[in-house]
């Protein structure tokens, strides 16, 4: 069947008065089906005269809400510092609240309001192609979009909040509690399966950035890929690669891409391998402040990945040896995979999970230490009634860290690491593998699970 090319002058017809759809129902579009959907490469046909507060009268996307700028200064406090998430190439994250008075309809809960910080074409094209990808593609490896602002020059996103934000702060950050290893695995499963979906459409999207600070976590740590702005289609017919700009994160980009710019699928596979291995090692894809032949995080692994007796020097020692050998085994075979040097020879992320996924089941995992931290009276309640309160605050701490010391470079605050060092003792004895273990047990045991 021919599928008819749309262009986005034919897809938006009229241009945008942003205070004619304020607090109006008629603001959410109703989610087009993946056959339909809008392809990027139609963003690229029209340059930057494009109006994009044309999408206001869209009939694509999803359940998107259109905020005004003055409503997300009430949702976020004026971009209150104390709301402060962090800070990447697009610009500053504020933690903002929404409910139904917002927008009827609309479900109370935390959202995170993404601020676009610098004018031009290219940061325009990023948040365009955030709204029209996240506005028709929904998956729970995906955070969700729930609406955006564009007023004037100013453009806004509006996400699902994710309560325990990047997963590179919780393998990366000095004062951050270590990732169990069933943690780990169920995090590089959550966004395998992520990528997967992206693959798996009917046209298939090359998500393009991959990496640790684009993994975000919810409250129980289940991934879901963040960032689209980089996304594009993959190639159609008889195409066998998208040709484009070289663009994406240092270390995590595949060698075929960065010297030919071709793009294909299996350049997220090569980003997914590069995160396989952050995962095992508990070191950053590229470290300038490594030795100079360890800087290159794949470089330095891959000929250990090749020796299974070599993978203990391997394993990131903040796991203190509590990690499945036959697990990291299988893994270290898989990431060398992901990492082939010939594109073709990397599996598919459909192969990739179904691989992953037995690992939550092996048992060959040394018990640790037990850690007994007794609770004081006044914390007692706090801790029946979950964590969740004390990992948020101390997750927005460390966010507000991170831009303290992207500010100072010496900032080192010793009152600070002594409150930290408090949480990491007691975050630790929460997250156990043990009680996740015992979860993932229960779930597939229970009948509805097959
Ligand atoms: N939906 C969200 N919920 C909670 N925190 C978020 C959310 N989206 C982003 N953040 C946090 O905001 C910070 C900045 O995110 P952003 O994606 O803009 O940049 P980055 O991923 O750190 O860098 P880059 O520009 O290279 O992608 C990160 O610390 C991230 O954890
Ligand atoms: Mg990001």
């Amino acid at each position: 069947m021919a599928i008819k090319k749309m262009t986005w002058r034919s897809l938006f017809p009229s241009c945008f008065n942003p205070k004619s759809h304020n607090l109006d129902s008629t603001s959410q579009v109703s989610k087009q089906n993946s056959a339909s959907r809008i392809s990027l490469s139609d963003i690229s046909d029209t340059g930057s005269s494009f109006c994009a507060s044309d999408l206001s009268n869209s009939k694509f996307a999803s359940n998107l809400h259109i905020f005004t700028l003055a409503e997300l200064k009430v949702i976020t406090s004026n971009f209150s510092s104390s709301n402060f998430l962090g800070e990447g190439g697009f610009g500053p994250v504020h933690k903002g609240f929404v409910d139904d008075k917002c927008r009827p309809g609309l479900e109370a809960q935390p959202v995170a309001v993404k601020l676009l910080d610098h004018d031009g074409d290219q940061g325009h094209r990023e948040w365009l192609t955030e709204v029209v990808l996240l506005g028709q593609l929904r998956h729970p490896n995906l955070v969700k979009l729930i609406g955006y602002c564009c007023e004037d020059e100013h453009r806004l996103l509006v996400y699902e909040y994710m309560a325990r934000g990047n997963l590179e702060n919780h393998l990366f950050r000095r004062y951050s509690s270590p990732l169990p290893w069933l943690t780990r695995m169920k995090i590089a499963i959550g966004a395998a399966k992520g990528l997967a979906f992206l693959h798996g459409e009917e046209k298939p999207v090359i998500y393009r950035d991959f990496k640790t600070s684009n993994i975000l976590l919810d409250s129980d740590c289940n991934a879901k890929l963040s960032d689209f702005g980089l996304a594009k289609d993959g190639p159609e017919g008889d195409d066998t690669h998208v040709s484009t700009r070289i663009m994406g994160t240092h270390g995590y980009a595949a060698p075929e891409y960065v010297m030919t710019g071709h793009l294909t699928t299996m350049n997220d596979v090569y980003s997914f391998g590069v995160v396989l291995l952050e995962l095992l090692t508990g070191k950053r894809a590229m470290d300038k402040k490594r030795p100079a032949r360890e800087q290159n995080l794949v470089e330095w692994a891959k000929p250990y990945l090749k020796d299974h007796h070599k993978l203990d020097r391997l394993m990131d020692p903040r796991l203190e040896g509590q990690y499945s050998s036959e697990g990291t085994k299988k893994v270290a075979a898989l990431a060398h995979q992901c990492l082939n040097h010939y594109p073709k020879s990397r599996p598919s992320m459909k192969h990739v999970i179904k691989i992953l996924e037995p690992i939550l089941k092996y048992t060959d995992i040394p018990a640790g230490p037990f850690i007994y931290i007794a609770p004081t009276e006044e914390k007692m309640d706090r801790t029946l009634s979950g964590c969740k309160e004390t990992d948020e605050a101390k997750l927005k701490e460390n966010g507000n860290e991170d831009k303290r010391e992207a500010k100072k470079e010496n900032g080192y605050n010793r009152r600070r690491k002594g409150y930290r060092h408090k949480h990491r003792i007691r975050s630790h004895a929460v997250y156990s593998d043990t009680a996740l273990y015992k979860t993932l047990r229960n779930e597939t045991k229970s009948p509805g699970n097959k």
